[in-house]
């Protein structure tokens, strides 16, 4: 049934009676409205009372070909049903899962040549985790077998070493990062406060620091934080005991927190690391992937070369639940010989009608040249939102492609950040309804400090960033004069 055929108040009902929102406090809706998006256009969303947003988020960073092109979409999703609704990927293959695991693996940089599809993005990263852990065991044991098979002279050797040999299994991320929900996933995050409601978690993780600039002594180099950043993590695999450590997963640029940008040389830098205790590098590209850097991949764009990526969200541009995890020739080898498999999977990885939308997905943004619009237009879209650094209220503008954030401080020339409090008021109390109410999609967000995550779908141009700014623009100076 068409949304426009329902009854609006029906709708509220049923929303308030029954539906539980995610990461949402549902008490709100005892006095308010639950929002309810009815439509999608371009940009732009509309509500079920026919207001209209400009989707600064695209989606959750997510629908990076706007939302125009149900149509397309539906025809292929629409023949794919009518020619197989579905089959699965344990055992079998199927022609889209196929065709999207190539075309996946001839835009991924380097020999990530194997893909690994799932639902979304959570159970990406909780893939890559198993996947890190169980490589390590299934090249020990290939290491084994065809060790055992040399002279016998080594034979008890290398059975002892077999025995004393400890499985690899921690994980390093960094503070405040968001990787997903699921168990695995949601211990791989940075973020205190959605750790603790299910703790105990999957060990073992240990977080270093994140790319935050802002907020390190003015008078250190960029030289020098990229060292400061290299030291801690290497200190952080000495502690864990490298031969414990099964991955590194790093964002290439972290959207938590805002953005952050890696400074010169650290992507190179952690590789290093990851090669000198062979350990495998994970990039969550589940936002950063398909385009949102003006890349197909943001590993392409800081010369990551990672043993794997994490990639979900902008696959499909969110038309279809799929997310991937893409393998180097090097992590697929050991699951290559004899009885090895990776002991995984997922009603869902590589459903047909997903893999459809998906592969329609790229076929638009090629056509499109969605990836050469970002490059042409990052310039643009900076240089607008940086006006936005004349307000008090505004300490940092951070970001690339078309992935920016702002920090908001209460004092400029110290960057002092607000309080607890303060952050409850400013954001929750003013600043999301208000953008909401100004007709802009935005995130004011506070998992770290506080900031306003801006990330609108790849097809926005001049028209969409002079409308952000503005909007921003006078949200953010009455809520610079609240905050006085
Ligand atoms: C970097 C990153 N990793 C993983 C996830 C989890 O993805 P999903 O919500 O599809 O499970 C997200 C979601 O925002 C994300 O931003």
């Amino acid at each position: 049934m068409a949304t426009t055929t329902l009854d609006v108040g029906v709708l509220q009902r049923a929303a308030k009676d029954h539906l539980w929102l995610h990461f949402t406090r549902m008490a709100g809706f005892e006095t308010q409205d639950v929002p309810i998006i009815v439509r999608g256009e371009g940009c732009y969303l509309e509500d079920a009372n026919g207001k209209r947003y400009l989707d600064a988020l695209a989606g959750l960073f997510s629908v990076n070909i706007g939302y125009s092109f149900g149509e397309e979409i539906g025809q292929a999703a629409l023949e794919q049903m009518r020619e197989l609704p579905f089959y699965t990927n344990w055992s079998y293959a199927h022609p889209r899962a196929i065709e999207l695991a190539a075309e996946v693996a001839s835009l991924a940089p380097g020999d990530l040549n194997r893909v690994f599809f799932c639902s979304g993005g959570s159970e990406a990263v909780e893939s890559a985790w198993k996947l890190a852990r169980q490589y390590y065991r299934a090249r020990g044991s290939r290491t084994i077998e065809s060790a055992l098979a040399e002279p016998e002279t080594r034979h008890d050797e290398l059975r002892a070493a077999l025995a004393g040999s400890q499985p690899r299994y921690k994980v390093i991320a960094r503070h405040i990062a968001y990787h997903g929900t699921t168990l695995g996933a949601l211990s791989i995050n940075g973020i205190p406060a959605l750790r603790t409601p299910f703790e105990p978690l999957v060990p073992e993780v240990r977080h270093v620091s994140n790319t935050n600039r802002y907020h390190r002594p003015p008078e250190e180099t960029e030289e020098e934080f990229t060292r400061f950043l290299l030291d801690e993590l290497e200190q952080a695999i000495l502690a864990l005991g490298p031969e414990t450590v099964c991955m590194v997963h790093m964002e290439p640029v972290q959207n938590a927190g805002g953005a952050f940008t890696p400074p010169e040389g650290y992507w190179r830098g952690v590789r290093e690391l990851c090669d000198r205790y062979d350990i495998l590098l994970s990039a969550d590209e589940v936002i950063t992937g398909f385009g949102r850097l003006g890349y197909w991949f943001g590993s392409e764009r800081y010369d990551i070369r990672p043993d794997l990526i994490t990639s979900a969200k902008g696959l499909s541009s969110s038309y279809a639940a799929i997310g991937a995890v893409i393998a180097t020739d090097r992590v697929m080898e050991p699951f290559l010989h004899d009885t090895s498999m990776f002991s995984h999977g997922i009603t869902f990885g590589g459903h047909p009608v997903m893999c459809a939308i998906a592969l329609k997905n790229i076929e638009i943004m090629k056509r499109e040249g969605i990836i050469e619009h970002v490059r042409a237009n990052e310039d643009a879209f900076r240089r607008t939102l940086a006006q936005l650094l004349d307000l008090p209220i505004v300490g940092d503008l951070r970001g690339t492609g078309y992935f920016y954030a702002i920090e908001l401080v209460k004092d400029k020339d110290t960057r002092e950040t607000f309080s607890d409090e303060e952050c409850e008021k400013l954001l929750r109390g003013y600043l999301s309804n208000a953008l909401y109410d100004a007709g802009l999609i935005c995130r004011a967000d506070d998992r770290g400090d506080p900031v306003i995550q801006i990330s609108p779908p790849l097809v926005a141009g001049q028209a969409e960033f002079d409308e952000i700014a503005g909007i921003l623009g006078d949200v953010l100076a009455e809520a610079s004069m609240r905050m006085r």
